[in-house]
Protein backbone atom coordinates (compact mmCIF):
# COMPACT_ATOMS: atom_id res chain seq x y z
CA UNK A 1 0.00 0.00 0.00
CA UNK A 2 0.85 3.49 -1.20
CA UNK A 3 1.81 5.11 2.95
CA UNK A 4 1.81 8.51 1.23
CA UNK A 5 -1.57 8.54 -0.12
CA UNK A 6 -3.52 6.31 2.71
CA UNK A 7 -2.08 5.75 6.15
CA UNK A 8 -4.35 3.14 7.95
CA UNK A 9 -1.87 3.85 11.27
CA UNK A 10 -1.88 7.67 11.24
CA UNK A 11 -5.30 7.39 10.41
CA UNK A 12 -5.13 10.18 7.54
CA UNK A 13 -5.68 10.12 3.67
CA UNK A 14 -3.68 12.88 1.28
CA UNK A 15 -5.78 15.31 -0.62
CA UNK A 16 -3.98 13.85 -3.75
CA UNK A 17 -6.20 11.10 -3.60
CA UNK A 18 -8.68 13.87 -5.01
CA UNK A 19 -7.04 16.03 -7.38
CA UNK A 20 -4.15 14.05 -8.88
CA UNK A 21 -4.93 12.88 -12.88
CA UNK A 22 -2.24 10.81 -12.58
CA UNK A 23 -3.82 8.93 -9.21
CA UNK A 24 -7.17 8.69 -11.54
CA UNK A 25 -5.90 7.40 -14.22
CA UNK A 26 -4.27 4.40 -12.10
CA UNK A 27 -7.28 3.98 -10.20
CA UNK A 28 -9.07 3.38 -13.66
CA UNK A 29 -6.28 0.71 -14.10
CA UNK A 30 -6.68 -0.83 -11.36
CA UNK A 31 -9.94 0.05 -9.34
CA UNK A 32 -12.26 -0.11 -11.94
CA UNK A 33 -10.94 -2.75 -13.92
CA UNK A 34 -10.80 -5.10 -11.01
CA UNK A 35 -14.11 -4.29 -9.09
CA UNK A 36 -17.66 -5.48 -10.08
CA UNK A 37 -19.47 -2.10 -11.34
CA UNK A 38 -23.31 -1.79 -11.12
CA UNK A 39 -24.60 -0.83 -14.39
CA UNK A 40 -28.35 -1.01 -14.98
CA UNK A 41 -31.47 -2.98 -13.48
CA UNK A 42 -33.00 -5.73 -14.91
CA UNK A 43 -36.39 -3.85 -14.95
CA UNK A 44 -35.02 -1.49 -17.67
CA UNK A 45 -34.66 -4.69 -20.13
CA UNK A 46 -37.93 -6.12 -21.66
CA UNK A 47 -37.61 -7.99 -24.54
CA UNK A 48 -34.74 -9.62 -26.20
CA UNK A 49 -32.25 -6.97 -28.09
CA UNK A 50 -32.91 -3.88 -25.48
CA UNK A 51 -30.11 -2.42 -24.21
CA UNK A 52 -28.94 0.83 -22.12
CA UNK A 53 -25.71 3.34 -22.41
CA UNK A 54 -23.60 2.98 -18.76
CA UNK A 55 -20.01 3.67 -17.72
CA UNK A 56 -17.67 1.21 -16.58
CA UNK A 57 -15.75 3.98 -14.36
CA UNK A 58 -14.56 6.15 -17.74
CA UNK A 59 -15.34 3.80 -20.24
CA UNK A 60 -18.54 4.49 -22.21
CA UNK A 61 -20.46 0.77 -22.56
CA UNK A 62 -23.39 -0.84 -24.25
CA UNK A 63 -25.48 -3.75 -21.72
CA UNK A 64 -26.99 -5.30 -24.14
CA UNK A 65 -29.85 -8.35 -23.70
CA UNK A 66 -28.80 -10.75 -26.60
CA UNK A 67 -30.96 -13.02 -28.55
CA UNK A 68 -30.73 -16.16 -25.96
CA UNK A 69 -31.40 -14.01 -22.95
CA UNK A 70 -27.74 -13.31 -21.73
CA UNK A 71 -26.60 -9.96 -20.58
CA UNK A 72 -23.30 -8.08 -22.60
CA UNK A 73 -21.28 -5.17 -21.66
CA UNK A 74 -18.72 -3.94 -24.42
CA UNK A 75 -17.28 -0.53 -24.66
CA UNK A 76 -19.50 2.04 -26.71
CA UNK A 77 -16.38 2.78 -28.36
CA UNK A 78 -15.54 1.45 -32.24
CA UNK A 79 -12.65 -0.33 -32.59
CA UNK A 80 -11.89 1.28 -36.00
CA UNK A 81 -11.45 5.37 -35.14
CA UNK A 82 -13.60 5.15 -31.52
CA UNK A 83 -16.35 6.67 -32.35
CA UNK A 84 -19.42 6.14 -30.20
CA UNK A 85 -21.04 3.43 -31.82
CA UNK A 86 -24.54 3.56 -30.62
CA UNK A 87 -25.67 7.02 -29.37
CA UNK A 88 -29.29 6.46 -28.08
CA UNK A 89 -29.18 6.41 -24.30
CA UNK A 90 -31.49 2.83 -24.73
CA UNK A 91 -33.60 1.22 -27.28
CA UNK A 92 -34.05 -2.51 -29.10
CA UNK A 93 -31.56 -3.21 -31.50
CA UNK A 94 -29.90 -6.36 -32.93
CA UNK A 95 -26.83 -4.77 -34.70
CA UNK A 96 -25.32 -1.64 -34.21
CA UNK A 97 -23.72 0.45 -37.31
CA UNK A 98 -21.40 2.88 -36.50
CA UNK A 99 -21.99 6.46 -37.64
CA UNK A 100 -18.18 7.36 -38.95
CA UNK A 101 -17.38 4.56 -41.46
CA UNK A 102 -20.62 2.13 -40.95
CA UNK A 103 -19.18 -0.72 -39.21
CA UNK A 104 -21.48 -2.97 -38.01
CA UNK A 105 -21.32 -4.53 -34.59
CA UNK A 106 -24.09 -7.22 -33.27
CA UNK A 107 -25.63 -6.73 -29.87
CA UNK A 108 -22.39 -9.48 -28.63
CA UNK A 109 -20.04 -6.84 -29.51
CA UNK A 110 -18.77 -8.93 -32.68
CA UNK A 111 -18.26 -6.95 -35.79
CA UNK A 112 -20.20 -8.33 -38.39
CA UNK A 113 -20.01 -6.07 -41.43
CA UNK A 114 -17.78 -4.25 -42.95
CA UNK A 115 -18.93 -1.35 -46.07
CA UNK A 116 -15.54 -1.63 -48.08
CA UNK A 117 -13.77 -4.37 -50.09
CA UNK A 118 -10.81 -5.51 -48.05
CA UNK A 119 -8.08 -7.75 -47.91
CA UNK A 120 -8.40 -11.44 -47.53
CA UNK A 121 -6.06 -11.59 -44.40
CA UNK A 122 -8.60 -8.83 -42.52
CA UNK A 123 -9.58 -10.85 -39.65
CA UNK A 124 -13.19 -9.53 -38.62
CA UNK A 125 -12.82 -11.22 -35.47
CA UNK A 126 -9.60 -9.69 -34.18
CA UNK A 127 -12.07 -6.15 -34.28
CA UNK A 128 -14.88 -6.50 -32.29
CA UNK A 129 -15.67 -4.14 -29.26
CA UNK A 130 -13.54 -3.82 -26.21
CA UNK A 131 -15.91 -6.78 -23.93
CA UNK A 132 -16.25 -7.39 -19.96
CA UNK A 133 -14.96 -10.14 -18.65
CA UNK A 134 -17.82 -11.46 -16.55
CA UNK A 135 -21.40 -10.12 -16.28
CA UNK A 136 -23.54 -11.13 -13.28
CA UNK A 137 -27.11 -10.65 -11.45
CA UNK A 138 -27.40 -10.01 -8.06
CA UNK A 139 -31.28 -10.01 -7.54
CA UNK A 140 -31.79 -7.74 -9.99
CA UNK A 141 -28.79 -5.46 -10.12
CA UNK A 142 -26.56 -6.00 -13.52
CA UNK A 143 -22.87 -6.06 -12.66
CA UNK A 144 -20.14 -6.20 -14.64
CA UNK A 145 -15.82 -6.52 -14.60
CA UNK A 146 -13.04 -6.45 -16.68
CA UNK A 147 -11.00 -8.95 -14.49
CA UNK A 148 -11.02 -12.28 -16.20
CA UNK A 149 -9.68 -13.09 -12.24
CA UNK A 150 -12.23 -11.53 -10.17
CA UNK A 151 -14.32 -13.24 -7.53
CA UNK A 152 -18.07 -14.24 -8.31
CA UNK A 153 -20.19 -11.07 -7.86
CA UNK A 154 -21.75 -12.93 -4.37
CA UNK A 155 -18.48 -13.57 -2.73
CA UNK A 156 -17.70 -9.72 -3.73
CA UNK A 157 -20.35 -8.32 -1.97
CA UNK A 158 -19.69 -10.36 1.31
CA UNK A 159 -21.49 -9.42 4.15
CA UNK A 160 -23.06 -6.79 2.37
CA UNK A 161 -25.69 -8.89 0.60
CA UNK A 162 -27.49 -9.00 4.08
CA UNK A 163 -28.22 -5.22 3.80
CA UNK A 164 -28.73 -5.23 -0.25
CA UNK A 165 -32.03 -8.79 0.64
CA UNK A 166 -33.40 -6.32 2.56
CA UNK A 167 -33.80 -3.38 -0.02
CA UNK A 168 -34.11 -5.78 -2.87
CA UNK A 169 -36.61 -7.87 -1.96
CA UNK A 170 -36.04 -11.52 -1.95
CA UNK A 171 -39.39 -12.72 -3.03
CA UNK A 172 -40.73 -10.21 -5.68
CA UNK A 173 -37.64 -8.11 -6.90
CA UNK A 174 -37.50 -4.62 -7.78
CA UNK A 175 -37.68 -1.87 -10.51
CA UNK A 176 -36.58 1.18 -10.78
CA UNK A 177 -38.55 4.45 -12.52
CA UNK A 178 -37.87 5.05 -15.76
CA UNK A 179 -35.81 7.60 -17.15
CA UNK A 180 -32.45 8.54 -15.48
CA UNK A 181 -31.82 11.13 -13.23
CA UNK A 182 -28.06 13.08 -14.48
CA UNK A 183 -26.29 15.47 -12.59
CA UNK A 184 -22.76 17.03 -13.04
CA UNK A 185 -20.51 16.91 -9.73
CA UNK A 186 -17.94 19.02 -9.71
CA UNK A 187 -15.64 16.93 -7.62
CA UNK A 188 -13.54 13.94 -7.26
CA UNK A 189 -16.23 10.72 -7.44
CA UNK A 190 -14.95 9.24 -3.72
CA UNK A 191 -15.82 12.15 -1.71
CA UNK A 192 -19.51 11.40 -2.41
CA UNK A 193 -18.90 7.90 -2.35
CA UNK A 194 -17.25 7.89 0.64
CA UNK A 195 -19.76 10.21 1.97
CA UNK A 196 -22.65 8.46 1.28
CA UNK A 197 -21.33 4.87 3.20
CA UNK A 198 -19.47 6.49 6.32
CA UNK A 199 -20.83 10.24 6.91
CA UNK A 200 -23.51 11.01 8.86
CA UNK A 201 -21.83 13.72 10.58
CA UNK A 202 -22.56 16.28 7.82
CA UNK A 203 -26.45 15.87 8.36
CA UNK A 204 -26.43 18.14 11.10
CA UNK A 205 -24.47 20.91 9.60
CA UNK A 206 -24.90 20.37 5.75
CA UNK A 207 -28.81 19.40 5.77
CA UNK A 208 -29.79 21.36 8.92
CA UNK A 209 -32.61 23.39 6.99
CA UNK A 210 -34.50 20.12 6.71
CA UNK A 211 -34.72 19.75 10.80
CA UNK A 212 -35.40 23.77 10.70
CA UNK A 213 -38.85 22.38 9.02
CA UNK A 214 -39.43 19.43 11.18
CA UNK A 215 -38.40 16.78 8.75
CA UNK A 216 -36.09 15.08 10.65
CA UNK A 217 -36.61 11.87 12.72
CA UNK A 218 -32.99 10.10 13.36
CA UNK A 219 -30.53 9.65 16.26
CA UNK A 220 -27.03 9.34 15.27
CA UNK A 221 -26.74 8.61 19.18
CA UNK A 222 -28.68 5.22 19.85
CA UNK A 223 -27.91 2.37 20.79
CA UNK A 224 -29.31 1.01 17.49
CA UNK A 225 -27.48 3.57 15.04
CA UNK A 226 -24.33 1.95 13.62
CA UNK A 227 -21.84 1.69 10.75
CA UNK A 228 -20.90 -1.62 9.12
CA UNK A 229 -17.65 -1.54 6.67
CA UNK A 230 -16.62 -5.11 5.16
CA UNK A 231 -12.81 -6.05 4.04
CA UNK A 232 -14.34 -5.42 0.10
CA UNK A 233 -14.15 -1.39 1.20
CA UNK A 234 -18.29 -1.71 1.47
CA UNK A 235 -19.60 0.76 3.53
CA UNK A 236 -23.30 1.63 5.31
CA UNK A 237 -24.75 4.34 7.74
CA UNK A 238 -27.67 2.97 9.87
CA UNK A 239 -29.44 5.56 11.89
CA UNK A 240 -32.30 4.76 14.06
CA UNK A 241 -35.25 6.98 14.03
CA UNK A 242 -35.81 9.18 17.45
CA UNK A 243 -39.40 8.03 17.76
CA UNK A 244 -41.49 4.98 15.93
CA UNK A 245 -43.61 6.66 13.80
CA UNK A 246 -46.39 4.54 11.69
CA UNK A 247 -46.39 6.06 8.32
CA UNK A 248 -47.90 4.51 4.76
CA UNK A 249 -44.71 3.19 3.99
CA UNK A 250 -43.86 1.81 8.00
CA UNK A 251 -47.18 -0.10 7.45
CA UNK A 252 -46.61 -1.77 4.49
CA UNK A 253 -43.30 -2.81 5.88
CA UNK A 254 -45.50 -4.61 8.72
CA UNK A 255 -47.61 -6.07 6.24
CA UNK A 256 -44.16 -7.50 4.31
CA UNK A 257 -43.15 -8.67 7.92
CA UNK A 258 -46.38 -10.36 8.50
CA UNK A 259 -46.23 -12.18 5.57
CA UNK A 260 -43.26 -13.20 6.32
CA UNK A 261 -41.03 -11.93 3.36
CA UNK A 262 -39.04 -9.88 5.34
CA UNK A 263 -37.50 -10.84 9.25
CA UNK A 264 -38.03 -8.82 12.17
CA UNK A 265 -34.45 -7.69 11.93
CA UNK A 266 -35.07 -6.75 8.39
CA UNK A 267 -38.38 -4.81 9.60
CA UNK A 268 -36.86 -3.00 12.68
CA UNK A 269 -33.48 -1.73 10.53
CA UNK A 270 -36.10 -0.99 7.55
CA UNK A 271 -37.64 1.85 10.11
CA UNK A 272 -34.27 3.19 9.85
CA UNK A 273 -32.60 5.37 7.26
CA UNK A 274 -29.45 3.30 5.31
CA UNK A 275 -26.61 4.71 3.11
CA UNK A 276 -24.79 2.18 1.42
CA UNK A 277 -21.68 2.33 -0.79
CA UNK A 278 -20.93 -0.73 -2.82
CA UNK A 279 -17.29 -0.28 -3.29
CA UNK A 280 -16.51 1.57 -5.32
CA UNK A 281 -19.10 3.87 -7.05
CA UNK A 282 -22.77 2.30 -6.25
CA UNK A 283 -24.70 3.93 -3.62
CA UNK A 284 -28.47 3.21 -1.64
CA UNK A 285 -30.27 6.36 0.25
CA UNK A 286 -32.90 4.53 2.14
CA UNK A 287 -35.80 6.27 4.36
CA UNK A 288 -38.79 4.66 5.37
CA UNK A 289 -40.83 5.64 2.00
CA UNK A 290 -38.01 6.56 0.12
CA UNK A 291 -34.99 4.36 -1.68
CA UNK A 292 -32.57 5.94 -4.06
CA UNK A 293 -29.93 3.51 -6.35
CA UNK A 294 -26.98 5.91 -7.40
CA UNK A 295 -24.22 5.79 -9.57
CA UNK A 296 -21.04 8.47 -8.93
CA UNK A 297 -19.72 7.62 -12.62
CA UNK A 298 -15.85 9.24 -12.55
CA UNK A 299 -15.62 11.79 -15.95
CA UNK A 300 -11.65 13.63 -14.76
CA UNK A 301 -10.35 13.92 -11.14
CA UNK A 302 -12.82 17.27 -10.75
CA UNK A 303 -15.66 16.04 -12.53
CA UNK A 304 -18.19 13.04 -11.69
CA UNK A 305 -21.97 12.59 -13.40
CA UNK A 306 -24.12 11.20 -10.90
CA UNK A 307 -26.81 8.73 -12.17
CA UNK A 308 -29.57 7.74 -10.07
CA UNK A 309 -33.45 5.93 -10.23
CA UNK A 310 -35.72 5.34 -7.30
CA UNK A 311 -36.29 1.53 -6.46
CA UNK A 312 -39.00 0.07 -5.17
CA UNK A 313 -40.27 -3.74 -4.66
CA UNK A 314 -42.03 -5.03 -8.25
CA UNK A 315 -45.35 -5.98 -6.85
CA UNK A 316 -45.54 -3.25 -4.40
CA UNK A 317 -49.28 -1.36 -4.84
CA UNK A 318 -48.59 1.44 -6.95
CA UNK A 319 -49.40 4.14 -3.92
CA UNK A 320 -46.45 2.80 -2.24
CA UNK A 321 -44.27 3.37 -5.71
CA UNK A 322 -45.53 6.74 -6.24
CA UNK A 323 -44.63 7.57 -2.53
CA UNK A 324 -41.10 6.39 -3.46
CA UNK A 325 -41.07 8.35 -6.61
CA UNK A 326 -41.76 11.45 -5.21
CA UNK A 327 -39.97 11.58 -2.12
CA UNK A 328 -36.68 10.54 -4.40
CA UNK A 329 -37.75 13.87 -6.87
CA UNK A 330 -38.28 15.83 -3.86
CA UNK A 331 -35.05 14.73 -1.77
CA UNK A 332 -32.98 13.43 -3.77
CA UNK A 333 -32.90 14.47 -7.48
CA UNK A 334 -30.84 16.99 -9.66
CA UNK A 335 -33.48 19.55 -7.84
CA UNK A 336 -33.48 17.51 -4.17
CA UNK A 337 -33.76 19.38 -1.15
CA UNK A 338 -31.20 17.16 0.34
CA UNK A 339 -29.15 16.78 -2.94
CA UNK A 340 -28.43 20.62 -3.48
CA UNK A 341 -26.82 20.83 -0.08
CA UNK A 342 -24.73 18.17 -0.68
CA UNK A 343 -23.19 18.96 -4.45
CA UNK A 344 -22.91 22.53 -3.27
CA UNK A 345 -20.79 21.11 -0.20
CA UNK A 346 -18.49 18.46 -2.46
CA UNK A 347 -17.81 21.38 -5.34
CA UNK A 348 -16.02 23.86 -2.76
CA UNK A 349 -14.22 20.58 -1.35
CA UNK A 350 -13.05 19.92 -4.17
CA UNK A 351 -11.74 23.92 -5.66
CA UNK A 352 -10.42 23.83 -1.81
CA UNK A 353 -8.43 20.71 -1.89
CA UNK A 354 -7.01 21.69 -5.48
CA UNK A 355 -5.71 24.93 -3.79
CA UNK A 356 -3.65 22.79 -1.20
CA UNK A 357 0.06 21.60 -1.05
CA UNK A 358 0.66 18.03 -2.40
CA UNK A 359 1.18 17.28 1.65
CA UNK A 360 -1.86 18.47 2.60
CA UNK A 361 -3.52 15.33 4.85
CA UNK A 362 -7.30 14.67 5.69
CA UNK A 363 -8.06 13.73 9.65
CA UNK A 364 -9.91 9.93 9.67
CA UNK A 365 -8.44 9.77 12.84
CA UNK A 366 -11.88 10.30 14.99
CA UNK A 367 -13.41 7.59 16.80
CA UNK A 368 -15.76 8.36 19.71
CA UNK A 369 -16.82 5.22 21.49
CA UNK A 370 -14.21 2.65 20.32
CA UNK A 371 -15.95 0.33 22.90
CA UNK A 372 -19.49 -0.29 21.18
CA UNK A 373 -18.40 -2.39 18.38
CA UNK A 374 -19.60 -5.55 16.86
CA UNK A 375 -23.35 -5.57 16.92
CA UNK A 376 -25.66 -8.97 15.93
CA UNK A 377 -24.79 -7.97 12.04
CA UNK A 378 -23.34 -9.08 9.20
CA UNK A 379 -20.12 -7.15 8.59
CA UNK A 380 -17.67 -5.35 10.91
CA UNK A 381 -19.62 -2.56 12.91
CA UNK A 382 -18.93 0.39 15.13
CA UNK A 383 -20.39 3.41 16.84
CA UNK A 384 -21.65 6.40 14.11
CA UNK A 385 -19.27 8.31 15.95
CA UNK A 386 -16.28 7.03 14.00
CA UNK A 387 -14.35 7.64 10.62
CA UNK A 388 -13.01 3.98 10.72
CA UNK A 389 -16.04 2.95 7.87
CA UNK A 390 -14.62 5.63 5.53
CA UNK A 391 -11.20 4.24 6.49
CA UNK A 392 -11.79 0.81 5.51
CA UNK A 393 -12.92 2.39 2.01
CA UNK A 394 -9.66 3.70 1.25
CA UNK A 395 -7.63 1.23 3.06
CA UNK A 396 -9.83 -1.03 0.22
CA UNK A 397 -8.98 1.49 -2.56
CA UNK A 398 -4.86 1.49 -1.38
CA UNK A 399 -4.39 -2.06 -1.88
CA UNK A 400 -5.84 -2.34 -5.15
CA UNK A 401 -4.55 0.83 -6.23
CA UNK A 402 -0.90 -0.45 -4.77
CA UNK A 403 -0.85 -3.00 -7.99
CA UNK A 404 -0.50 -0.51 -10.68
CA UNK A 405 -0.17 -3.56 -13.07
CA UNK A 406 -3.41 -4.92 -12.74
CA UNK A 407 -2.64 -7.95 -10.86
CA UNK A 408 -5.42 -8.45 -8.64
S1 LIG B 1 -14.92 4.83 -36.25
FE1 LIG B 1 -16.46 3.34 -36.35
S2 LIG B 1 -16.45 2.72 -38.40
FE2 LIG B 1 -14.81 4.10 -38.26
FE1 LIG C 1 -25.88 14.71 2.54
Amino acid sequence: MDKRLVDIHDRTVSGRVFTDPDIFAREQATVFSQSWLYLGHRSQFKEKGDFIQAYAGTMPVLLCLDGEGGFNVFANVCSHRAARVCQQEYGNARKFVCPYHNWVFDNKGDLIGVPRRHSPEFDKSKWGLCKAAQVSVYRDLIFCTFSPAAAPLEDYLGDMKWYLDMLLDCNGGTEVSKGTHRSTVHCNWKIPAEQFGSDNWHFQAVHCSMGKLGRRNEDPNSEDSFHVWTDQGHILICIAPKQEVDTTYTLYLDKLAAEQRISEAQRKLLRCTLVITIFPNLSFVYFPGLCSIRVWNPRSPDQTELWSWALYHKDAPEQIKDLVRKQVTRLFSPTGMLEQDDLEVWSRLADNLKGMPPDFRLCYEFDADPEIKNRPFPGHTASLQSDIAALAFYKRWAEIIAHADGTP
